[in-house]
């Protein structure tokens, strides 16, 4: 068994181990959460690519799949944000993850119901920031990351030392964490936990289209590229929509061109339609690592015992500071 080094987020969360599934869209909803949740873990609704109804439900499934804490996560760059904030209130979640904007706007309610509220950030400052408006944790996510990305290219084993010497607040590595080994590197940095999305994308439990999870199953580590850095950077898997972007970025077209050719709707086609060609596939730069479609309790045990063995390897001795032999 793992004596974790840091244990303020099995605290926070009331968790067994400091992994959190983070919030995806098409990916995340209460079958995967619960799943991650049941496994020690916490896993998060996405609210992202819901509609409120549809997020509502999703909270009351998985109570019924899990009596673990679970949280949410709800991006606030969408016009349906605020009410999502409401819906998780209503609903008496009280681990909110917030990313893509400011929590300054939705911190106020939150704390005043008892929520313990959990920022993404791309940069140190904005993890300063995020202390400063109150949030009990920061996911420091890096350049690797599956999804929306910050624009500085910042990668997650710069960025985790960043933000562990600007914050007193727990800091949760994101971005490139596949492997228990990785995990291992997170806490080595000071990361008090990680967050992980692209290894908890391709599970059986996640909602993805089965064409997206094989396409990443059979993609290399140099498959995925950051686009519309410009517009809202995101990650995605190489194919025929991405690279027609990328053509017309590096032809310096404009910004409302790049918006018309994106369209709406184009992550649904791609990760719950499948549409491999002209959908938005996003996965992050450890698509490579990732080479089969598991449970998500088998990913756990992977990962606790690839962490285990790591940090046996780093120390001589055995993960749960015993002596050796
Ligand atoms: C398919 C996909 C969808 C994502 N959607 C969201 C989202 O809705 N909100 C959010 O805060 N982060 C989102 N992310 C980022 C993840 O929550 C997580 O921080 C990131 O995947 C970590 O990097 P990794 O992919 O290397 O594990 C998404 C990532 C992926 C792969």
């Amino acid at each position: 068994m793992i004596r974790w080094p840091d244990t303020r987020l099995q605290t926070l969360f009331g968790i067994d181990h400091p992994i959190v599934q983070g919030g995806m869209i098409c990916n995340s909803g209460a079958k995967l959460a619960a799943a991650v949740s049941n496994a020690g873990g916490l896993g998060l609704i996405g609210a992202g690519s819901m509609r409120p109804d549809l997020f509502r439900d999703q909270i009351r499934k998985a109570r019924g799949l899990t009596s673990r804490p679970f949280g949410v996560n709800i991006p606030l760059l969408y016009p349906h944000s605020p009410e999502c904030v409401g819906i998780a209130l209503e609903e008496g979640v009280r681990i909110v993850f917030t990313s893509a904007g400011s929590p300054k706007k939705v911190i106020g309610p939150l704390k005043e119901a008892g929520c313990v509220v959990v920022h993404v950030v791309a940069h140190p400052d904005l993890a300063v920031k995020c202390e400063q408006a109150g949030c009990d944790a920061v996911v420091c996510e890096g350049f690797e990351a599956g999804g929306h990305n910050g624009r500085e290219e910042i990668t997650t084993l710069v960025l985790v030392p960043e933000c562990v010497r600007a914050v007193s607040v727990p800091v949760i590595a994101a971005g490139g964490i596949a492997t228990g080994a990785q995990v291992a590197a997170m806490l080595a940095l000071g990361a008090a936990g990680v967050q992980i999305g692209s290894r908890f994308a391709v599970t059986q439990e996640s909602s993805g289209h089965a064409a997206f999870k094989q396409a990443v199953v059979a993609a290399g580590p140099g498959d995925t590229h950051l686009v519309l850095k410009a517009h809202v950077p995101v990650r995605l898997l190489r194919n025929a929509f991405r690279d027609r972007i990328a053509q017309m970025e590096a032809r310096g077209a404009a910004r409302e061109e790049l918006e018309a050719e994106l369209g709406h709707g184009r992550a649904r086609r791609g990760m719950l339609d499948g549409d491999l060609d002209e959908g938005e596939l996003e996965i992050g730069q450890v698509a490579g690592l990732i080479d089969d479609i598991p449970t998500v309790g088998e990913v756990m045990t992977r990962l606790l015992e690839d962490c285990e063995r790591a940090i046996v390897r780093l120390t001589g001795g055995r993960a749960d500071g015993a002596p050796a032999g």
